[in-house]
């Protein structure tokens, strides 16, 4: 059997769990396939389960090829230490039901410190309100604990500041303004 190609090492996932984890050791599993739901790295093999279909619940993704998806997954595997995309699969339905990234950007500041940044969390419509996307989040806090960021951020949409705030994350009283400038792209 092919060894699975992982985004980046399951042990460094399953050394990051958190204090506050919501997670319920009946339902999902993190390191092995005992369970119908495991959370996992994401791998080379999960186009085909439906991971940028999964993103397309949160933003457009054009029409993302199988190439394409390798191609991209071979860059962020190489650049070890910075991508951190996490999944959750439904091992019976064979599909990828909630994800979320975390990336690590290397910095001179702060002794040559890192911070992270959360990004592309989602759940399946059918899935949510059952706490995968908390877990997700949870356990993307509890590693960037584990890689020795000095602090994490995300940009949200209103409607989730809340959802945000229930796990920690604060607005920074006169630092907390998102800005961006959007480049025209082709969708597809
Ligand atoms: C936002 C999203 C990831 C939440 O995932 P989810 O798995 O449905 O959420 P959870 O089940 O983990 O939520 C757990 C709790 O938060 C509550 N909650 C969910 N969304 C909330 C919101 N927007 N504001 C406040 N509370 C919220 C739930 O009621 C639940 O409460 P409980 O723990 O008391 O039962 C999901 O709705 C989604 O994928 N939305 C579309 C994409 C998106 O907006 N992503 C975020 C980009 S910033």
């Amino acid at each position: 059997m092919m060894a699975v190609d992982y985004l980046f090492d399951p042990r460094t996932l399953a050394a990051a769990t958190a204090a506050d984890d919501t997670t319920r050791p009946d339902q999902l599993s993190v390191d092995d396939g005992s369970c119908k739901y495991r959370l996992r790295p994401l791998c080379s093999t999960d186009f085909g389960r439906g991971y940028v279909d999964l993103l397309a619940q949160l933003t457009v993704t054009g029409s993302v090829t199988q190439q394409m998806y390798s191609n991209t997954f071979e860059v962020m595997k190489k650049n070890s230490g910075t991508y951190y995309i996490i999944v959750v699969e439904d091992t019976e339905e064979n599909c990828i039901v909630a994800s979320g990234s975390l990336t690590i950007e290397k910095k001179f500041i702060h002794l040559c410190g890192q911070r992270g940044r959360i990004e592309d969390i989602v759940v399946n419509s059918n899935c949510r309100g059952q706490r995968f996307g908390k877990i997700v989040v949870q356990r993307l806090i509890a590693l960037s604990r584990v890689l020795n960021c000095y602090k994490i951020s995300l940009e949200c949409k209103d409607s989730n500041v809340n959802w945000y705030n229930s796990m920690g994350f604060v607005k920074e009283p006169g630092n907390s303004n998102y800005m961006q400038i959007k480049f025209e792209k082709p969708s597809h």
